[in-house]
């Protein structure tokens, strides 16, 4: 099983680009890997507890039940929207999952990995919670934004962490392959080392936090978000599930010799995911080989600047698909960022890869493959004659475009397989102007040639049909069924060989599937 997973988003405000971005790239690997023939299950959903939400739920005068089920909503309807397709999903507010985060601190606290401190620190009235060193500002005061500060000290439950980070450095150290992309790894070690030593507080007195899930074994207590919300990708996979529970069968999905795959934002690899989610695991007894990788992309900016509700700075993907239509949202996405780097979001750019990739190029292979055939050969499709060097160079450049297509895929690099995909159509095109059948059609005795180019068209356009279906599968459909072949959704990667479409078969009407997107000037 290829069990893959995002990070579950906040509820205390709306989706955005980032967000979207992120959905989607699991749905394409997921898509992708069963394309591949990798049974797969994706797992994404919402992080619902914690201060963030509390405040805003009060600032916003509703209970924080009320708020996270109304914010909870933006997301589910904005998976459905952008054809995000998951097969489990997680809500921290479950009480499948707050069984799961009990039991485990139950199981903790009885290994002798839990203890109870007092920390004395300062502490921000204002923004409720204690402050470090690195939050005084140059005159080593901490500054206005902090409101009153005050010296207390609190009693809070904490996870000995320093127990593990021996282990996890050595197993990064001889594991770097976990974290993707490598150059993260550095990052990683690096914060290890200043981290050594450190434990962490799990725990908050209920007198500043109400809104969590509560100690199993101390009432006055809510669990830290984080702690909770990273238990989410076991808890929802089976994870100490009560009996008759309905969840996935934990050691089918997550079995101790295979590694899940979590893709987050480069903005929790450290501390969250790197250090805490690794050694809980570990304290929990997972094996080295069932480990996580972590996919770690990286973020979109806004003209080179952070994306912040603050300042006004965001896209909302609702919005840019009513504009542009899923397809290209989801399109650009993921075409015009590396995994693991980071990219400008440009509408531009949106706009011209849209119309150069879909509209010209697919869209017009499509439509000389469809359109000519139902022209020149009464919509049934025929081998014709014998293949000139031509055609063979044609199937050439299909089976390299697909290597290189499933190369970049397995890599995660949907940038890359993209690209690989778009060089076999642009050269299809080209064909398709040398061979020019249009004029070829001209003279009755060039019969066979022209059905021999026509199928060289249309048998790419079927091998496309399939290799798009991930990224876009809405208008993979539309593809299939113009070519009368609604089956080709349901091929698997092994099945791409030449001659999908057989000697006579018949296409069905073509039709527009990437209208070109025009933009209105705005003077
Ligand atoms: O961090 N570009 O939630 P979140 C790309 N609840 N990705 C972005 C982005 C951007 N501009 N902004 C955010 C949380 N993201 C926690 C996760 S997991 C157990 C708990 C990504 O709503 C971000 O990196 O702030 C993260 O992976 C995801 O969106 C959710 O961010
Ligand atoms: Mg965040």
């Amino acid at each position: 099983m290829f069990y893959l997973t995002t990070a579950i988003d906040y509820t205390n405000g709306s989706p955005h680009i980032g967000h979207a971005y992120e959905k989607v790239l699991a749905d394409v690997i997921a898509r992708y890997r069963r394309l591949r023939g990798d049974e797969t299950y994706f797992l994404t959903g919402v992080d619902q507890h914690g201060q963030k939400v509390q405040q805003t739920a009060e600032k916003e005068r509703v209970s924080p039940e009320e708020f996270v089920k109304r914010t909870t909503q933006k997301f589910s309807a904005l998976w459905e929207k952008l054809d995000v397709k998951y097969d489990g999903w997680a809500e921290t507010i479950d009480e499948r999952h707050k069984h799961c985060v009990r039991t485990i601190l139950t199981e903790l606290k009885d290994q002798g990995q839990l203890y109870k401190k007092t920390h004395s620190g300062h502490y921000s009235v204002r923004q409720e919670q204690f402050l470090q060193d690195r939050d005084r500002d140059e005159s080593g005061n901490f500054g206005p934004e902090w409101g009153e500060v005050v010296e207390i000290a609190e009693e809070n439950w904490y996870f000995k962490l320093s127990d593990h980070t021996d282990w996890l450095k050595n197993f990064i150290e001889t594991n770097p392959d976990v974290i993707i992309p490598h150059f993260r790894v550095a990052e990683l070690l690096n914060a290890l080392e200043k981290n050594s030593g450190l434990d962490l507080c799990i725990s908050r007195p209920k007198e500043r936090l109400r809104w969590g899930i509560e100690f199993p074994f101390d009432e006055n207590y809510v669990t830290y978000v984080w702690f909770d919300a990273l238990i989410n990708y076991i808890s929802f996979a089976g994870y100490h599930a009560a009996p008759g529970s309905d969840l996935p069968d934990f050691h089918q999905l997550w079995p101790s010799n295979k590694r899940p795959v979590h893709i987050i934002g480069k903005d929790i690899l450290i501390p969250a995911h790197g250090i805490y989610w690794l050694c809980m695991l570990h304290a929990m007894g997972f094996t080295d080989e069932q480990m996580p990788i972590l996919l770690v992309h990286g973020w979109w900016n806004i003209r080179g600047q952070k994306m912040a509700k603050s300042t006004g700075n965001v896209i909302d993907p609702n919005e840019l698909s009513n504009q542009f239509s899923v397809e290209a949202v989801r399109y650009y996405l993921v075409r015009d960022i590396v995994t693991g780097k980071d990219s400008d979001f440009d509408l531009d750019r949106l706009v011209m890869l849209y119309n150069t990739e879909l509209a010209n190029e697919l869209g017009n292979l499509c439509n000389r493959a469809l359109n000519m055939s139902q022209k020149f050969t009464a919509g049934v499709l025929n081998i014709g004659g014998p293949l000139a060097e031509e055609e063979i160079a044609l199937q050439k450049s299909l089976t390299d475009s697909i290597a290189d297509y499933q190369k970049a895929m397995d890599e995660f690099d949907i940038s890359k397989g993209l690209e690989a995909l778009s060089r076999h159509i642009v050269y299809c095109n080209q064909y398709a102007e040398r061979m020019a059948p249009w004029k070829l059609a001209k003279d009755p005795a060039n019969t066979d040639r022209v059905a021999t180019v026509l199928y060289h068209l249309a048998e790419s356009l079927a091998h496309a049909t399939v290799l798009i279906s991930p990224i876009l599968p809405d208008a993979a459909e539309k593809l299939a069924s113009q070519l009368n072949r609604p089956d080709l959704t349901a091929l698997k990667l092994s099945d791409l060989k030449w001659g999908l479409l057989t000697d006579g078969h018949t296409i069905s009407q073509p039709a527009p599937v990437f209208p070109r997107i025009v933009l209105e000037k705005a003077d």
